[in-house]
């Protein structure tokens, strides 16, 4: 975590979990999984007074049910925070309730499809490469700051058509949003209005020279009414595609990382079987899910027999429903080859990821790559690992050692 943490106001250790949870407690962000399963033996639904009032739900069935209801469940705020601010910056589809969600997901899909993914994995695995040759003479890195970290957001600006140099920059914003801005408010508006000026620099660059890029495309594409989307609905499927598409790939990717590197049998399994890829990534996302996402109570309903109230956030824990032992056996445990494996890593019902093509594929990528060229790594004992608080969570330092361990 950065030094600007310190300037979050802090809030009270957790004495009682099931009454008064708090998913940024350092405690959850370093091992949420005995939380989870605590909760989930009490009630398939616990509450907080915290966050101005939240539920979690902690069941399959439970986060099921609620993604599906769009209902009683809103996804104008699908982040819990201290703070309910206006809603101001949508970004569609993410925010967007029916009957808006339908077309504003629409636009987005070709450029996601399994064949335009295909067209992008050259370059990662060019991008893979040149990221390890810059550290692997050293025989350790910080594996999150030096690997994972840089592939999703490289590969997104090249489909953007955005400079692959202002990683950083959208490093720091993401950060700034995603975490920062639970608990203070100006750095999430000030990450937000950067981004704006950033991104309308590059649409009005574009209306003088059209490119031939993902943001020309969503400045031709039309809307419901067949006229072409106007700027700020390119500008707020600009914005979710950045938030959405970087440190969550990012965390994926550095999750199997800290895996492979604790579990030797199944680096070694993964070098010997390499057609074991496709299931071993669905059992990373299963078991290391990164995104939690929130919805707002519409109106008062009942899920999984408990009551809930409008006016309280949800934290929608897909990660949870994946560790639910009544939907996978061994639930705790990494099967790297588990065959059935109906995750909910990409979320449940109309709003399932648009992006997870690409996941897929940077995650398959980096693996590969990695294993290649460092088949024997593990975690550097002198060095702390540290995870991502809030919404997406994945190592954020990851000291590795490369070789075998003498
Ligand atoms: C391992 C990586 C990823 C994970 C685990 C993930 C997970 C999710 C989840 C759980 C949702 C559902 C949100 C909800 O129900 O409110 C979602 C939605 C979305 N994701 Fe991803 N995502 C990943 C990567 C990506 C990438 C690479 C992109 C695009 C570049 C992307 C774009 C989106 C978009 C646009 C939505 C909104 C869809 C809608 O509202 O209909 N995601 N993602």
């Amino acid at each position: 975590m950065s030094n600007s943490d310190s300037i979050m106001p802090e809030h009270p250790p957790v004495t009682d979990w099931v009454h008064d949870f708090d998913h940024t407690d350092p405690r959850w962000t370093d091992d949420p999984f005995p939380i989870w399963d605590e909760l989930r033996k009490t009630s398939p639904v616990v509450h907080t007074d915290r966050f101005l009032g939240c539920y979690l739900p902690t069941t399959y069935d439970a986060v099921k049910a609620i993604a599906y209801d769009t209902e009683h469940f809103s996804s104008r705020r699908i982040i819990v925070r201290d703070v309910r601010p206006e809603i101001a910056n949508p970004a569609p589809p993410i925010t967007s309730d029916p009957p808006a969600h339908k077309p504003a997901k629409q636009v987005l899909l070709p450029p996601f499809t399994p064949d335009a993914v295909k067209k992008l994995e050259p370059r990662v695995r060019a991008i893979c490469n040149e990221l390890i040759d810059d550290f692997i003479a050293d025989g350790k890195c910080d594996a999150a700051e030096r690997y994972s970290k840089h592939i999703p957001v490289r590969a997104i600006a090249h489909m953007l058509g955005i400079p692959e140099q202002d990683s950083d920059l959208f490093i720091k914003w993401i950060h700034e949003i995603l975490e920062l801005g639970i608990r203070d408010n100006d750095v999430l508006m000030n990450a937000v209005h950067e981004m704006a000026v950033y991104f309308a620099t590059h649409i009005e660059a574009r209306k003088q020279k059209p490119t031939d890029d993902l943001i020309s495309d969503l400045m031709k594409a039309k809307g419901p009414n067949g006229q072409p989307l106007t700027d700020e609905h390119v500008m707020g499927s600009l914005r979710l595609l950045l938030i959405a598409g970087i440190d969550t790939t990012w965390s994926a990717i550095g999750s199997s990382l800290w895996h492979l590197a604790r579990t030797p049998s199944d680096r070694e399994r993964l070098i010997a079987e390499p057609e074991l890829m496709p299931l071993a990534v669905e059992e990373l996302l299963r078991a290391y899910s990164p995104v939690t996402m929130a919805r707002e109570v519409m109106k008062e309903t009942t899920i999984s027999g408990c009551p809930v109230k409008a006016g309280n956030m949800v934290l929608l824990s897909f990660p949870a429903a994946n560790r639910d032992p009544a939907m996978f056996p061994d639930a705790d445990k990494v099967v790297i080859d588990r065959k059935e494996n109906r995750h909910a890593a990409f979320g449940l019902g109309i709003h399932r990821c648009v992006g997870s093509n690409l996941a897929r594929m940077e995650m398959t990528v980096a693996i590969e790559e990695w294993l290649k060229r460092i088949p024997d790594f593990r975690l550097d004992p002198a060095g702390k690992v540290s995870w991502s608080q809030g919404t997406v969570r994945g190592p954020r330092q990851l000291p590795m050692l490369f070789g075998k361990a003498r």
